[in-house]
């Protein structure tokens, strides 16, 4: 317990609030010093491929772009394959795309098909919750491509945008780890 609330402690004094980024009336979390320190980047990793490994993954998912900076070593911690969600129009290969609404407009992710198996069990990597809207895209893919979602795990939950309420469908059982809720 000591040791869990001193690794929450570290990433937390990581994350550098920008207020009135991107644009006026926006706390943005900068997470780059916890990228630059190598204690707390390698805490960091270390917390999200535990998780990975207890919920029974078979692959790790990372949402571009800040999902690859993190789910990239993540699975590689966890001995786990890693597949890229990119944003449209970035995969050469055979591709499921889903669309999803922001607060202005819209986005669209994609996954190589093939790289999900019916037997594969995918916790995706991120590392903000916000409305939640990445993350339950990224969901209905893993579903499309016939996979099942071992659960989603963040470094970060911004708590009072209800992202998780969004995704609790989408989850359908399975869970929403977030190390920080700020
Ligand atoms: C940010 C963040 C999450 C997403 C969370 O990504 O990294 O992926 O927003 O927001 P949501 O829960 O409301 O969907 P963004 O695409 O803005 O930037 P990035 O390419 O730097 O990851
Ligand atoms: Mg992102």
């Amino acid at each position: 317990m000591t040791e869990l609330v001193d690794v929450n402690a570290l990433l937390l004094s990581r994350i550098r609030d920008v207020p009135d980024y991107p644009e006026p009336g926006v706390l943005f979390k900068d997470i780059t010093p916890l990228l630059a320190d190598p204690a707390a980047f390698t805490a960091l990793t270390g917390a999200l491929a535990d998780l990975s490994v207890r919920h029974g993954a078979t692959k790790v998912v990372g949402l571009e772009a800040r999902g690859f900076i993190l789910g990239a070593p993540v699975a590689l911690r966890a001995d786990l394959g890693f597949i890229p969600v990119r944003k449209a129009g970035k995969l050469p290969g055979a591709t499921l795309s889903q669309r999803y609404d922001l607060e202005y407009g819209s986005a669209e992710i994609e996954v190589h098909a093939e790289d999900l198996k019916p037997d594969d069990r995918v916790m995706v990597i991120d590392d903000v919750l916000a409305t939640g809207g990445t993350a339950e895209a990224s969901l209905r893919l893993i579903r499309r491509a016939g996979a099942q979602v071992a659960g989603v795990a963040v470094l970060m939950e911004l708590g009072f945008l209800n992202g998780r309420e969004r995704l609790i469908p989408a989850l359908d059982g399975a869970p929403l780890e977030a190390l920080l809720t700020v």
